[in-house]
């Protein structure tokens, strides 16, 4: 599912790495996106807290990449060159990134990313990925210790910018830095693919279905073929027929 085609957006909750995780353990599909206004128990890494006023763009998407742990820290640089460039693009300022998750414009912190993984015995179940992006913040917006460090797209540009254009066209980035990255594996999997064309039973959200594998998708999801038509697949477990 493209990254831009389940949005949801929300006036205020605590996290929107909480509920796009509940929705993600629910069985929610790769490219859901879960965004909120304001957020009242934002988080940062290493378990700071995170100020999420109204004005700011906080979204969190799920995805389900085959990508085994120790590969998932490109997925969040990956996700920053997309977001920087974007920016670049749309404000014409010179965004700059410090490692793992920042994003820094006139040396103050613009914004962060946040990924969260969920795994099943060391395989990747999912990953939120979060990012925090200071869009229409005014300097008196932000905790008193944080004016020095942090800064905003108003702050620096005296612009308002529309956060829902700005998290399409981070999205869409995203979107193909994403498949750029992972379209090695998939190619090389499905060269491997023990399944292709067998008759199989995958079980997933408590159900099972039966068909054809053919294949995995650009995204890393099992395709089956099915009496009722192709399905793509981001969890459950195989047995053959
Ligand atoms: C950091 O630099 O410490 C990372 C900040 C990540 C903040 C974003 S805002 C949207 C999403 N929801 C959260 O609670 N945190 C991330």
């Amino acid at each position: 599912m493209p990254f831009t085609d389940s949005i949801e957006w929300h006036e205020s909750l605590p996290s929107t790495m909480q509920t796009a995780r509940d929705r993600a353990l629910a069985g929610a599909p790769q490219g859901l996106v879960i965004t909120a206004r304001e957020q009242t128990a934002g988080r940062g890494r290493l378990g700071r807290t995170w100020s999420s006023p109204k004005g700011g763009l906080w979204f969190s998407l799920v995805l389900r990449p085959p990508l085994p742990p120790e590969k998932l820290g490109l997925l969040g640089l990956a996700f920053g060159v997309a977001a920087a460039d974007t920016l670049i693009q749309i404000t014409g300022l010179p965004m700059a990134l410090k490692w793992p998750n920042d994003l820094y414009l006139s040396q103050r912190k613009l914004g962060g990313f946040l990924l969260e993984s969920h795994l099943q015995s060391d395989r990747v179940e999912f990953v939120i990925l979060g990012l925090g992006l200071n869009v229409n913040i005014p300097a008196d917006s932000f905790p008193a210790e944080l004016r020095p460090q942090a800064t905003s797209l108003l702050i620096e540009t005296a612009h308002e910018y529309s956060p829902e254009s700005l998290l399409r066209a981070i999205l869409d980035a995203a979107e193909g830095r994403y498949a750029a990255a992972i379209a090695p594996i998939v190619a090389r999997w499905n060269e491997l693919d023990a399944a292709r064309g067998r008759p199989l039973r995958v079980q997933y959200e408590g159900h099972g279905v039966e068909g054809t594998a053919a294949g995995l998708s650009p995204d890393g999801a099992l395709l089956v073929e099915t009496p009722s038509g192709q399905i793509a697949l981001h969890s459950g477990e195989v047995q053959w027929l």
